[in-house]
């Protein structure tokens, strides 16, 4: 009989840009992992039962919806693109979006042609690696367009002949910028997302939100800053409505001075020099922003 294996199997990218930063959000979980040898495929994690399986991108939704692997770390736009529309239910599920890996997949033209909206796009050619989003989005749209797959090397099309526009990821526009070519339009906002089957066992299940549990923690880490500060007691709530989720700060006595408390407080968005500025103007000393490395309630 064969028996389920116990650890988490778990997917991430093999190689490109969601690799690094889906190892290292593991990392930051507490699981660390031997190094990547050349070829490797499959590697132990150490501090939590998980089995890590190294990926081609486009694979790896199909390996959580057959059931070799429990969850993984895909592009929003990978999942998208291999979903099966036809059936009802997909039976892999977002369960965070993970805040890296943005991009967007946009229809992009020459510069320079005619093109000014997605409705002059009727019988035109559009070349994409992504023919199964593009299609639904050009329903929707009421365009009739044509779609050529291909699977790399994209906005190129245009200046070989193949297509009168492309639909692609951008990222930092520069390969747009490089090609000669003009976005038009959005057809989906991506990032990087965790994503698991619907019919894992109770075992295996309870693993994922342990997982799941340290994921959270570290994102809210990563986003949360630990405020420090001196003030007088008198600018306590005019700082109070400077700072961000500064609600329940903890109001501590100095020993050393009377008029004066500390005041400490984790921000939960990001803290620029203009508030530092306000807090400083407010009557504030000494203040310290540190990161935070893991936080539980
Ligand atoms: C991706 C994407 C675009 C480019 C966009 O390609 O397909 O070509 O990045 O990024 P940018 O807006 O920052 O220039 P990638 O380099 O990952 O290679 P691929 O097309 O072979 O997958
Ligand atoms: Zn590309």
């Amino acid at each position: 009989m064969i028996t389920k294996p116990q650890n988490l199997r778990i997917a991430v990218q093999k190689s490109g840009r969601l690799n690094a930063p889906s190892m290292q959000l593991l990392e930051h979980c507490g699981i660390h992992f031997e190094s990547v040898r050349n070829g490797a495929l499959s590697l132990k994690g150490s501090g939590f039962p998980i089995d890590l399986f190294l990926i081609r991108d486009d694979n790896i939704p199909g390996f959580i919806r057959s059931g070799l692997c429990d969850a993984g770390i895909v592009g929003l736009d990978v999942l998208e693109e291999t979903a099966d529309t036809e059936s009802d239910g997909d039976n892999a599920v977002i369960l965070r979006p993970l805040g890296f890996g943005k991009c967007r997949l946009s229809i992009a033209v020459p510069t320079a042609c005619g093109i000014v909206g997605p409705q002059d796009l009727n019988a035109k050619t559009i070349a994409t690696s992504h023919p199964n989003i593009l299609r639904r989005y050009l329903k929707r749209s009421g365009i009739n367009a044509i779609v050529t797959e291909l699977s790399g090397s994209v906005e190129i099309a245009p200046a070989l002949g193949l297509a009168d526009a492309i639909c692609d990821l951008v990222s930092t526009g520069q390969t747009l910028m490089t090609n000669r070519l003009r976005e038009l339009t959005t057809v989906l906002s991506s990032e990087a997302v965790l994503v698991c089957r619907n019919d894992l066992s109770p075992d295996q299940e309870q693993l994922l939100n342990r997982l799941l549990q340290r994921i959270d923690s570290s994102i809210r880490a990563s986003r949360s800053r630990y405020i420090m500060m001196n003030a007088p007691k008198s600018s306590v709530d005019k700082i109070k409505e400077i700072l961000p989720g500064m609600e329940h700060p903890s109001i501590l006595n100095l020993s050393h001075d009377q008029e004066k408390v500390a005041i400490h407080t984790v921000a939960d968005e990001p803290i620029f020099w203009s508030t530092l500025e306000q807090l400083k103007l407010a009557g504030a000393s000494s203040i310290l922003v540190v990161p935070i490395e893991k936080i539980i309630d």
